[in-house]
């Protein structure tokens, strides 16, 4: 069976369920940006967490940070990406447009979209010349040179310029991690498939500052446990893979780089890097800014400048690859426990990154089952993030829940009244099973936090 998901019906479920939108929609959009609704909120929220969770819960060895976005532009010459953060563009002089000129092969020509731009009969490309990614602004009231800044490319550098501070108040030494997560901006020439590649999105980046000698080792650490934490989170292992950078692909910084890819519906492509940065930022941040930047060992009483490895993951790149794994198309038979017959789209989420854990739904609204649908959310509220819905039929009502990906429907009905029990319907499984309602918080809670993995294996 082949993959439901296509680029165009993630597009469209997002905007009909209002997960994430084109922004300044009302005056025709903005290039490239996007807004993230109600649940689009929760899902990346909830990546994010996971992420958190990772580096922070389940270990000992690294702290958060959160640095400003404008940094001094010092940072910038330092650390490279005033000369060196450049894409090669074209322009094409036949239609004005720009290009990406290693991405010619991937985009449609604007006049003649069967065919690359420069393969058109009036395509005019220009020489490739370099384009700085970074977008600039000014500081202050006055617009002279002094006063320029730059929205930061990536939040990694933050870390880096703070690395003695941190060093100071978390009495971490090497081996240790600073984690920090959050927006970064890049003017990039072609961005596209959707919230894949834009120029405002949200990073979630940590630097692992080692002793030199180690560096090789916890690379190669890194490389397994980001790899890990996709597929524990439910990504389908075959639709992921780790790609070894090839030697003319590294980055300035870098002895060694791998990329985690993800089978997108636009084919392999980059879902986070693992980097072997060495010693270049902190040695550079050290060069301009006069400071020390360096581990001292009080026991060996020696001086080192640690190597950094680093995991660097989209948050947006994240969840759009949640949403691709999960979401499915299937024939449903109908006719049972409100079950509505029919095809039916659904998101099969792992439940942690679920927007809606539960949905609590009366089956009529008369005879007490919204009152008592409404306690039942009372007190599942503060447990998980739980949804009352009492708006159409049931089956309908299932079918807005399956597009969200939210994992239980609990529905209350006549015998409710009667007996005090509910049912739940599995959304993957479609199966109900009739449950105290003073047992369903605990067996909620149990199941949401229980291993996972995606049904579409079974299938696919
Ligand atoms: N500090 C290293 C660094 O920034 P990167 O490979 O340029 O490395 C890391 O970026 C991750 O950030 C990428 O793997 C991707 O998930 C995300 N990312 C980078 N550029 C992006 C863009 N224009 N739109 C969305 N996500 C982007």
């Amino acid at each position: 069976m082949t993959d439901a998901a296509t680029m165009d019906k993630i597009v469209a479920l997002c905007k009909r369920r209002g997960l994430i939108f084109a922004s300044s929609e009302i005056y025709g959009g903005l290039g490239s940006t996007y807004d993230y609704g109600h649940y689009g909120v929760l899902l990346k929220t909830n990546v994010k967490n996971a992420w958190w969770r990772a580096m922070l819960q389940e270990r000992d060895d690294i702290v958060a940070l959160d640095s400003a976005i404008l940094q001094h532009p010092k940072t910038w010459e330092a650390s490279g990406h005033l000369a060196g953060f450049t894409d090669p563009m074209v322009d094409c002089r036949a239609c004005g447009q720009r290009f990406r000129a290693d991405h010619l092969g991937d985009l449609p020509c604007p006049q003649k979209p069967s065919r690359h731009p420069g393969e058109g009969p009036q395509c005019d490309l220009t020489e490739a010349r370099d384009f700085n990614l970074m977008f600039e602004t000014t500081m202050g009231p006055v617009k002279d040179s002094g006063a320029t800044v730059y929205l930061r490319p990536e939040t990694a550098q933050g870390i880096f310029v703070n690395f003695k501070n941190v060093l100071q108040f978390s009495r971490k030494k090497p081996p240790f991690g600073i984690a920090q997560v959050g927006k970064s901006f890049r003017n990039e020439i072609t961005p596209g498939n959707f919230v894949f590649r834009t120029r405002e999105f949200e990073q979630m980046e940590m630097e692992f500052f080692v002793e030199p000698a180690q560096a090789g080792e916890w690379y190669e650490h890194w490389k397994r446990a980001r790899l890990q934490w996709y597929t524990d989170l439910g990504l389908r292992a075959d639709h992921l893979r780790m790609r070894e950078h090839d030697p003319d692909e590294l980055s300035h910084y870098s002895s060694a780089t791998a990329d985690v890819e993800y089978l997108f519906p636009i084919g392999w492509s980059e879902l986070e890097g693992v980097a072997n940065r060495g010693d270049f930022d902190l040695t550079q941040h050290a060069k301009h800014s006069g400071e020390k930047l360096e581990y001292f060992d009080p026991q060996t009483k020696e001086r080192f400048v640690p190597h950094v490895i680093e995991p660097a993951a989209g948050a947006d790149r994240a969840t759009l690859a949640f949403l691709v794994d999960a979401y499915d198309e299937e024939e449903v038979a109908g006719g049972t426990a409100g079950e509505a017959g029919g095809q039916r789209t659904v998101l099969k989420l792992h439940p942690r990154l679920a927007p809606v854990k539960v949905a609590v739904l009366p089956l009529v609204r008369k005879d007490g089952q919204p009152e008592a649908a409404r306690e039942i959310v009372a007190a599942l509220r503060g447990l998980m993030q739980t949804e009352y819905d009492e708006g159409g039929s049931i089956g309908k009502r299932y079918r807005r829940q399956d597009e969200i990906g939210t994992p239980y429907c609990v529905t209350v009905d006549h015998q409710t009244i009667d007996d005090q029990t509910v049912t739940i319907r599995d959304r993957d499984s479609l199966e109900q099973e009739r449950v105290a309602i003073g047992a369903l918080g605990e067996l909620l809670a149990s199941r949401l936090a229980a291993p996972w993995q995606s049904p579409k294996l079974a299938v696919v």
